[in-house]
């Protein structure tokens, strides 16, 4: 095999998306995704950004063309706009299509205009709701208004926006239209998640906050005409436009509808190992070969190996009013 074929998994999915997370800390701790006390790793475990950019390049030389910065919060990394301005090069060569991230929003004020000119076009911002004390409540440490006026920023510096809101039964159902409204007026893009057993559920419940995406759409259909896209971003949603305001609408299903047979993803987690699934256990470790050697055959191999061992797909399933396929693993972790 030549040295810079193609990842193809052994289901004959092609991996093209690298979504890479930078730091598992956050300035804020979602119920869904954090625990109130979490314990973070040692700052000596993480990749140094020269090592993250070391491994995402050969993930690029073996096809990779999408790359998603993730966290924890991403914007929170220490040093890391030089990351970002480091991988600009592979837009430029034309072998990266797509340099992104997914963000609280809180330090877009900060960032957005030093974003935008690493190349960053488009940017997937979480946010659930916009009352500020269920967003306090929800996000625990946040502030709404930090996080909206970094979402203006964004827009100022001429990137596109994907509003991303975790679908939570009783908690943002009576705001799926005040803030589908609001996305269309703003101009952003929006994006339902159904919520995932990720993480220590202790003393949460999953199917009490479950709202599937079939109802919330049904609600849409009763309100507006809706149209299926074709249209993909290369990630799992799916969309459709509602005629009456033009904006697109995504839906992301792991639950109701399974998009696993078209999985193009693989995630690096801050100190270099890769989930192959993000509701399976298995990883490979490629800081060790990455450190091993300045060359870069040994990681080369790793990773073609660790693609060798991709999973069908993960195992998430509440059909049966039990969390079936459930990750103790944080969400935090791989960056969702
Ligand atoms: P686009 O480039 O806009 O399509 O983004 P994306 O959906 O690929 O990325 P984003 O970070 O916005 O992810 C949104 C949600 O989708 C997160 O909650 C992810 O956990 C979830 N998600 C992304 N990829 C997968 C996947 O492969 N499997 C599952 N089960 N969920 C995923
Ligand atoms: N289920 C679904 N989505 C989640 N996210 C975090 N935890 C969960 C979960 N348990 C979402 C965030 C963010 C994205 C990266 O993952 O809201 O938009
Ligand atoms: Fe891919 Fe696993 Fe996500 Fe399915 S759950 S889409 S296989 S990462």
């Amino acid at each position: 095999m030549s040295q810079h074929a193609p990842l193809i998994d052994p289901f004959a999915r092609a991996i093209s998306y690298l979504r890479v997370s930078v730091t598992d800390r956050c300035d804020f701790r979602c119920v869904y995704c954090m625990a109130e006390n979490m314990t973070f790793l040692p700052k000596a475990d993480l990749l140094t950004l020269e090592e993250l950019d070391r491994l995402c390049s050969a993930f690029v030389g073996l096809g990779v063309e999408k790359l998603r910065i993730t966290g924890g919060e991403p914007l929170v990394r220490k040093g890391i706009m030089t990351f970002f301005a480091a991988m600009k090069r592979h837009l430029d060569s034309g072998a990266l299509k797509e340099l992104t991230l997914t963000t609280n929003g809180s330090q877009l004020g900060k960032y957005a205009q030093e974003l935008a000119a690493c190349g960053v076009r488009r940017i997937n911002v979480s946010l659930d709701t916009l009352d500020p004390d269920k967003f306090a409540a929800i996000t625990r440490w946040g502030r709404l208004p930090q996080v909206l006026d970094g979402i203006a920023a964004a827009k100022a510096a001429g990137m596109r926006v994907k509003i991303n809101a975790v679908a939570l039964r009783g908690f943002n159902e009576d705001e799926q239209f005040s803030l589908t409204e609001w996305c269309a007026r703003e101009g952003h893009d929006l994006t339902w998640i159904e919520v995932m057993p990720m993480g220590d559920l202790g003393n949460e419940d999953r199917l009490d906050q479950y709202w599937s995406l079939r109802d919330l759409r049904a609600r849409y259909a009763a309100r507006y005409s809706l149209s299926d896209l074709a249209e993909r971003t290369g990630g799992p949603a799916r969309y459709v436009r509602i005629e009456q305001t033009g904006q697109k609408i995504g839906f992301i299903t792991p639950l109701t509808h399974n998009f696993c047979e078209s999985c193009n993803r693989v995630r690096l987690t801050c100190t270099g190992e890769l989930y192959m699934c993000l509701g399976q256990e298995d990883m490979a470790d490629l800081r060790a070969p990455l450190r091993a050697s300045p060359d870069d055959a040994a990681l080369v191999a790793a990773i073609r190996a660790a693609i060798a061992r991709k999973p069908k797909g993960h195992d998430f399933d509440y059909t049966r009013q039990t969390v079936a396929g459930q990750m103790t693993r944080h969400m935090s972790h791989t960056g969702g």
